[in-house]
């Protein structure tokens, strides 16, 4: 029997503070964007969180990295999440999970969202086991106290934060 096909673009959103952006976000960009037509990773814009880094930072430091995926766009936003999904006319939210302890999070703001807004869908990837530990807050405190995080974030975010934090020159 033929399989009815539709040639409907499905848009996934990427969501996230990225303060700043880790090589577990990007590998899960890579995989995300392999799964939608578009991918648009989108940068929580909440000062409320005191970030490191600016919104407009973060986006220059995303927008450098995705270069590479043709079909991955980054952008910024306030409000719900769900309804900024809907005015780019996703019907996905991509997260990813690392261990059991970013379960039950997850899962809430799964929920909300789909009470919000049932018709986006929430899909979780499985982080990648390198990066299973891996988070922008552990990053941001070992290279405040000297540590290495060689392959743990690409090389202009480490550049950037080791300028940020410990005052070496760009
Ligand atoms: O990377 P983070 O900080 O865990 O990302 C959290 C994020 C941005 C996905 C979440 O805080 C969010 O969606 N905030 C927007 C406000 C919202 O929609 N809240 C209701 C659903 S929980």
């Amino acid at each position: 029997m033929p399989v009815a096909t539709t040639s409907t673009t499905v848009v996934g959103i990427y969501p996230g503070s990225f303060d700043p952006i880790t090589n577990g976000h990007l590998d899960l960009i890579e995989r995300g964007a392999r799964l939608v037509d578009q991918l648009v990773v989108a940068i929580l814009q909440n000062e409320r969180k005191k970030p490191l880094f600016s919104v407009e930072e973060r986006m220059e430091m995303l927008c450098e990295v995705v270069r590479p995926f043709e079909n991955v766009v980054v952008d910024c936003f306030n409000g719900l999440l769900v309804d900024f999904a809907s005015r780019r006319g996703a019907r996905v939210i991509l997260r990813g999970i690392r261990a059991v302890s970013d379960y039950e999070y997850e899962l809430q703001m799964a929920l909300m969202n789909r009470r919000l807004r049932p018709e986006i869908e929430t899909v979780f990837l499985m982080a990648g086991e390198a990066f299973s530990f891996l988070s922008s807050q552990m990053v941001k405190e070992v290279i405040g106290l000297g540590g290495d995080v060689t392959g743990l974030v690409p090389p202009l975010v480490e550049a950037r934060l080791k300028h940020r934090l410990l005052g070496e020159t760009l």
